[in-house]
């Protein structure tokens, strides 16, 4: 949990002294999360605001729900610089490589375990897995993959910068060529 967030847990033992603000609720309260203002956000400080972002369930526990057949998107904040999305994974949920063209990304993992491979060639994809409190960051020039990792169901938090707007979907066919499809945010990603 971040400084801030541990100041306002130890707060109420700190009596007297002034009330703890109240916790912040709303898409107002998501996009007034302290974050650089009036530009992109790099990789790092991406991964820093998604992190504050798992720290406020009050601004997504809501949209949290399972569904067996797929992956359940819920985007909580779009704008000129950012958008956020939470994601709900279950089983065999798998994206499938792909980039997200010109956005930088982060994800953090609030519930549940997932795991990120990333795409190489001649050697099996480095793969790495994150649990419930631990967080990654991506730039716009890696190709990446995130599936459920296996037990319970996992809660991801994802953020991007600039906007996510385009991605490109990876697949290779029958004679071992690889292919990039583009596509909008819109569609579903899937593994080949
Ligand atoms: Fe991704």
């Amino acid at each position: 949990m971040s400084s801030a967030a541990t100041s306002r847990a130890l707060a109420p033992a700190l009596a007297p002294g002034p009330t703890p603000a109240p916790a912040p609720v709303g898409h107002d309260a998501l996009a007034t999360l302290p974050r650089p203002r009036g530009r992109d956000l790099t990789p790092a400080e991406l991964e820093v605001f998604v992190r504050e972002l798992a720290d406020w369930p009050e601004l997504w526990i809501e949209h949290v729900r399972h569904d067996a057949t797929q992956r359940v998107y819920e985007e909580l904040l779009r704008d000129a610089h950012l958008t956020a999305w939470l994601i709900c994974w279950m089983d065999d949920h798998d994206t499938g490589f792909h980039d997200h063209d010109v956005s930088a990304g982060a994800v953090a993992v609030v519930g549940g375990r997932v795991r990120e491979e990333r795409l190489t060639i001649g050697r099996s994809p480095r793969s790495r897995s994150f649990a419930a409190g631990e967080a990654f960051h991506f730039a716009p020039s890696d190709i990446h993959r995130v599936r459920h990792g296996g037990g319970d169901p996992a809660v991801t938090l994802h953020v991007y910068s600039p906007p996510l707007a385009r991605m490109g979907a990876y697949a290779v066919d029958d004679e071992g060529v690889l292919a990039r499809r583009p596509m909008t945010y819109a569609e579903e990603l899937r593994a080949a």
